[in-house]
C-alpha cells in the first residue's frame, strides 16, 4: 500500500552494520552514501525514457535517455545530507532542495530553521530523503512546505522507517509513495526508532 521496503540482500547488509553501535562515525557515513545509491537505484527504478538521436564512433543510432525535467532531490537536514550525497552520485545532474528542521525534544514537533528550493519544482519530481521516519512529524512538515512550493509529483526516501510514521505519513500525504529499507518494531517515549540505530545526525556528524 505505497510503502516499497527495498529487501535487496546489499542493502540489508549495509544497514545490519549501520544499526551497530560499535560502528565509527566514518563507516556509519560511507555506508549511508553507500545504501544511497542502492535505494536510488530503486526509486528511479520505473523513470521514463525517450529515444534520442545520438552519433556513436560507428554510426548513429536511436538510445534511451531519462524523459522530461530534471528531478530535485529534498534533503531533510541534518542526516538526509548523508542520503543527498549518494544520490547525487548516481543522478549527478538533479536540483537540490534543502529544508532545515529539527524537532523539538519535548513536542517531537518539527520546526523549520532553513527552507531553499528551486523555483521551478512544479512539473518535476521530487525525492524527499531523510535517514529516519520516526513520528513523521518531519516528512509531513516537509512535504507540506514543497508542495507548498508547487510540487505535486513526490516520493519520499529514508532509511529507517516506524510503523508509526508510515501511518501518519500516509494519512497526511496518501498521494506520496514512501521507500524503505526496513520498518522497525515502534517508537519508544523519546520518539525514537527501536531497535533503530540512534540519532542518524549524531551518529553521522557527533
Ligand atoms: C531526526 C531525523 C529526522 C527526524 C525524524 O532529526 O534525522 O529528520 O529526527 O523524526 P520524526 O519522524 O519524528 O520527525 P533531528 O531532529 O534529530 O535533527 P538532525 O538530523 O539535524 O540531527
Amino acid at each position: 500500500e505505497n510503502v516499497t521496503v527495498v529487501e535487496h540482500p546489499l542493502v540489508q547488509h549495509k544497514l545490519t552494520i549501520m544499526r551497530n553501535k560499535d560502528t565509527s562515525t566514518a563507516s556509519f557515513r560511507r555506508l549511508l552514501q553507500e545504501i544511497a545509491h542502492l535505494l536510488c537505484y530503486e526509486v528511479t527504478r520505473d523513470l521514463e525514457t525517450e529515444m534520442i538521436e545520438i552519433d556513436t564512433p560507428i554510426q548513429k543510432m536511436q538510445s534511451p535517455a531519462l524523459k522530461g525535467k530534471k528531478l530535485v532531490f529534498a534533503s531533510i537536514l541534518r542526516a538526509g545530507n548523508g542520503l543527498l550525497e549518494g544520490m547525487l552520485d548516481l543522478v549527478p545532474s538533479a536540483r537540490v532542495s534543502h529544508i532545515g528542521l529539527y524537532r523539538d525534544p519535548e513536542t517531537l514537533e518539527a520546526i523549520e530553521y532553513y527552507f531553499k528550493a528551486p523555483s521551478d519544482i512544479a512539473d518535476r519530481l521530487v525525492v524527499v530523503v531523510d535517514p529516519m521516519l520516526a513520528t513523521a512529524n518531519s516528512a509531513v512538515t516537509a512535504v507540506d512546505r514543497i508542495k507548498r512550493r508547487g510540487a505535486n509529483n513526490l516520493r519520499f526516501l529514508c532509511l529507517l522507517a516506524a510503523p508509526e510514521g508510515i501511518k501518519r505519513f500516509q494519512e497526511a500525504h496518501p498521494d506520496v509513495p514512501i521507500y524503505t529499507a526496513a520498518i522497525d518494531e515502534k517508537l519508544n517515549e523519546k520518539g525514537y526508532i527501536v531497535p533503530g540505530l540512534g540519532d542518524a545526525g549524531d551518529r553521522m556528524y557527533g
